[in-house]
């Protein structure tokens, strides 16, 4: 699969969205590591997409929550942390272990383990920003909401090799999307370990 940036160009985008960067700074490696679970998830094939044309659903990816222009900063680590526990939550399941190759899916969960404690670690940096304002929408409920779909969906198919095989596929989708966040929470400078 060709990826959207190259690896070159994740490095070194520097993003200034509206309100400029937030106090906290996420490892440099945070883009890194969703190209990497991206590639994993690309391994992770099993069967030709061309056998599970009956099969394919539009779960709606909320595209608005990682687009940035929507979402408050100190919203977008929320959001974050949100896709990669409902992540963890499809792939952590006794079925997935039974629908997967193991190797490669302790690889994905060791990734997103430590995006997560990278999230964690932004937000105790974060103490002392202001919170959302009251009465802004909540932007993790329409990324609860998707998920939400997507469990159902594994559900109703009786986690059949298809509905796996779809699944994997809409998360990959969803990691690409996601960058654009992630890149907009790097800080301007002094992340890079350049001279
Ligand atoms: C799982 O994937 C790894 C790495 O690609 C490979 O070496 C291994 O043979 C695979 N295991 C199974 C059971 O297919």
């Amino acid at each position: 699969m060709a990826l959207p940036l190259s690896l070159l160009t994740a490095l070194v985008v520097i993003s200034y969205g509206p309100g400029g960067s937030l106090g906290c700074n996420l490892s440099p490696n945070h883009v890194l590591v969703t190209r990497e679970n991206i590639v994993l998830l690309g391994q992770m094939r099993r069967i030709s997409p061309s056998l599970c044309l009956d099969d394919r659903k539009a779960f709606r990816f909320p595209e608005e929550v990682v687009d940035g222009s929507q979402v408050q900063e100190t919203q977008a680590i929320s959001v974050l942390c949100e896709l990669l526990w409902q992540t963890s939550r499809v792939f952590l399941t006794e079925r997935s272990s039974a629908a997967w190759n193991t190797t490669l899916l302790d690889k994905l969960r060791t990734g997103l383990h430590w995006q997560l404690q990278d999230l964690d670690t932004c937000l105790e940096q974060e103490t002392g920003q202001a919170e959302p304002a009251l009465g802004k929408k909540d932007p993790t409920l329409a990324v609860k909401r998707y998920f939400l779909r997507i469990r159902l969906y594994l559900k109703e198919k009786k986690y059949s090799d298809c509905a796996w095989e779809i699944v994997r596929e809409e998360i990959m989708t969803c990691f690409s999307s996601s960058t654009k966040l992630q890149e907009r929470l790097r800080k301007k400078d002094g992340d890079l370990g350049s001279p």
